[in-house]
């Protein structure tokens, strides 16, 4: 096994009624007023903002709120957010949503102290201190309640970047898998690819530390067989609850101890498909670039593809894993191809050219534009 670190300093409280101890938690660290935000607003339909708002006026925590947040988030929304802060003196930052609201508020609490919050994107500034971040997670797919990295968009550039700061982290995530159990469908299935996808991204990195193989494949059959569950009975609390915990221990540092960094190339491809189409959910795009990805790579890595073929999908090849991958997702109502998303096969060198903006992508073997267009066309 390699030399590694690790550290995740957030502290989870997880379980039902979890909510309406936002409170007591906040005011243990001692903070008077904070900013809550939140997205388009399904957190004020389904008794989660009551029970926040009622577990903060219970502890004497003063707050103000900001709406609004869009999947997809971009960075003006973010500016306005910071400045709505500073306006109102706020001590911390409460996110009350999905991965999207979170982010932000990542953004917003280092932003806080910055020229400019999109410079921690270019990395043009640095982050020294942020203000203090509490989430209430209401969607369970990208693990940002759980890790220290935001992505953003700067819908004029084009540019959907992440940034990640060791001041980052939230001090504290509140994770109740009952108030997902009547998420829209489309969200629960985004939860499952996603997670899926961030332990496909370490797992096949170059690296050989057998408890971190062994912790990825648990999880991934754990994803699998409790998003298969929730498609025949979506009220059921034990798989929401294994898809929950198991989305937040996929992007925590734990599925990639020891594995040089993970690939991330087929999120950076995504990322490029969200910067041009926005109304594509990030899922949805990882759905259709990581069959494609894993069909252009897995001649180079034979070993791992075989591995994971095998303990994940029972596949006795590498095709017959991919294969019973895409059959998962169609099962599952994702989107498997570009055409599905509406994407013009014309646009491939556009996004190709978009995602290795920032250089090479990919770990075990390096992704060029030229790669990016081939597996792209595979994935059309
Ligand atoms: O806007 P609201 O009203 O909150 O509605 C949201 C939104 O429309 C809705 N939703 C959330 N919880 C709900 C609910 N609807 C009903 N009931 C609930 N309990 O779901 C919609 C999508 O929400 P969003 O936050 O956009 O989804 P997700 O959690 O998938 O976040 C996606 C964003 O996270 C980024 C993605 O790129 C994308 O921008 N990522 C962040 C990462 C990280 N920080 O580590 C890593 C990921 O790889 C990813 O890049
Ligand atoms: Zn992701």
């Amino acid at each position: 096994m390699d030399n590694f670190k690790f550290y995740n300093p957030v502290k989870i409280v997880f379980g039902r009624d979890t909510i309406s101890r936002i409170g007591e938690l906040i005011s243990q660290f001692g903070f008077k007023k904070v900013l809550i935000l939140y997205g388009g607003g399904s957190i004020k339909g389904n008794g989660v903002y009551n029970a926040a708002v009622s577990s903060l006026s219970e502890s004497g925590i003063d707050f103000v709120e900001f709406g609004g947040v869009q999947p997809n988030p971009i960075v003006n929304h973010a500016r306005e957010a910071v400045k709505f802060a500073k306006n109102n003196d706020v001590d911390a930052v409460l996110a009350i949503g999905g991965g999207s609201v979170i982010d932000e508020a990542k953004a917003i609490s280092a932003g806080y102290y910055l020229k400019d919050v999109w410079n921690i994107f270019e990395g043009t500034e640095t982050i020294k201190k942020a203000l203090p971040l509490f989430t209430i997670l209401t969607l369970s797919a990208t693990g940002s309640e759980m890790n220290s990295y935001g992505v953003l968009t700067n819908p004029e550039e084009k540019k959907k970047w992440s940034f990640g700061s060791a001041f980052s982290y939230p001090l504290v995530s509140i994770i109740d898998p009952g108030v997902q159990m009547k998420l829209p469908w489309r969200q629960t299935i985004n939860g499952g690819v996603d997670s899926l996808s961030h332990i496909f991204e370490q797992y096949f990195a170059p690296g050989h530390a057998e408890p971190t193989l062994a912790i990825d494949e648990a999880l991934m059959r754990t994803i699998i067989k409790a998003v298969n569950v929730l498609q025949d009975d979506e009220l059921n609390y034990t798989a929401r609850a294994d898809l929950a915990w198991s989305a937040s221990l996929a992007l925590c540092g734990l599925t990639g101890v020891a594995m040089n960094g993970g690939e991330w190339a087929v999120h950076s491809i995504e990322h490029a498909i969200s910067a041009y189409y926005p109304e594509v959910a990030h899922a949805e795009g990882l759905a259709v670039v990581f069959p494609a990805w894993m069909k252009y790579v897995s001649p180079d890595n034979p070993e791992r593809f075989s591995r994971w073929a095998k303990n994940v999908f029972d596949a006795d090849t590498i095709d017959g894993g991919i294969d019973a991958l895409t059959n998962l997702f169609t099962k599952w109502k994702a989107p498997t191809t570009l055409r599905e998303l509406n994407i013009e096969k014309s646009a491939i060198p556009t996004l190709a050219k978009n995602a290795v903006l920032k250089g090479t992508l990919g770990n075990s073997r390096k992704i060029d534009y030229n790669d990016v267009v081939k597996i792209l066309e595979i994935a059309y």
